[in-house]
């Protein structure tokens, strides 16, 4: 039997070319969302990956979601958080409202998700956590104070459950994307991506979703056994570590 697999904010921009990648190496997916049922639904149509509705800023909703994954598909061997927002603004103008979203979407969504399956990961001696974070969070960034903290949060948590996980086969890694073509970076006027954004990529284009597909498949694929605690970044050269 196929190895489940399941994909937070897994039904739009890079976690649908994730949950797609995945379906096509032989897992079998189960893709998150948050509330644009109408993109869920037309993922769901296209690709026949089941979806499944819950907030991952609440544990509840969570423990809920994946116990009706488990109970439709078998146990989830595979996670990959990657739902995430941004709710931009600079620092003096920030909301707490801002800032508590994303921090719940971005950070404590990957409490709340990896918590519910990870007694289970470590009963069966074996697990792939592959955490969505980004380079902000590595450089931070201008209007993102919230984002960056997060998503650097999540490399901290990467790196911690990493050595808790690695006696029992669990592993557990971060990449960071840079820019990307999904809908929210091709919003940006084409003016401010050709004049500002495009030129700070040395290799002189977009990311492809499909690009960071391709790594999570590999993270995931037994051949990724050594690698943990590791953060992969995936930018076209803007930024390195
Ligand atoms: N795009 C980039 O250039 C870029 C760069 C670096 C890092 N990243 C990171 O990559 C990940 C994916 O980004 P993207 O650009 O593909 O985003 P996107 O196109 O906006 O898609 C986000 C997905 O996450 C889901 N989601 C959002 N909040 C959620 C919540 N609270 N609970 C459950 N699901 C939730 C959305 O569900 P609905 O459809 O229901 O809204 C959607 O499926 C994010 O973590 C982002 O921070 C993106």
């Amino acid at each position: 039997m196929s190895r489940v697999a399941l994909v937070t904010g897994g039904t739009r921009g890079i976690g649908a070319s994730i949950s797609t990648a995945l379906k096509a190496a032989g897992y079998t997916v189960a893709a998150n969302y948050a509330g644009n049922d109408e993109a869920a639904k037309a993922f769901e149509a296209e690709t026949g990956i089941p979806v499944f509705k819950w907030d991952v800023s609440s544990y509840e909703a969570s423990k809920q979601g994946i116990a009706a994954i488990e109970a439709a598909l078998g146990p989830v061997e595979i996670l990959v958080n990657n739902a995430g927002i941004t709710r931009d603004a600079m620092f003096h103008k920030m909301t707490p409202e801002q800032w508590n979203d994303v921090i719940g979407t971005n950070l404590t969504g990957l409490f709340n998700v990896t918590h519910p399956v990870w007694t289970g990961m470590r009963d069966r001696s074996f697990g792939r956590v592959i955490n969505i974070s980004s380079i902000n969070g590595q450089k931070g960034q201008m209007g993102q104070a919230n984002y960056s903290a997060a998503k650097a949060g999540d490399l901290g948590f990467t790196k911690s459950l990493a050595q808790e996980g690695a006696a029992k086969n669990i592993t557990v890694n971060a990449i960071c994307p840079g820019y990307i073509g999904t809908e929210m970076v091709r919003a940006i006027p084409e003016k401010v991506l050709n004049e500002r954004i495009i030129p700070q990529i040395p290799v002189g284009r977009l990311g492809e979703p499909e690009e960071i597909a391709r790594i999570v498949v590999f993270l995931a694929s037994d051949d990724a056994g050594f690698i943990t605690g590791s953060t992969i970044s995936a930018n076209g050269g803007q930024f390195f570590v």
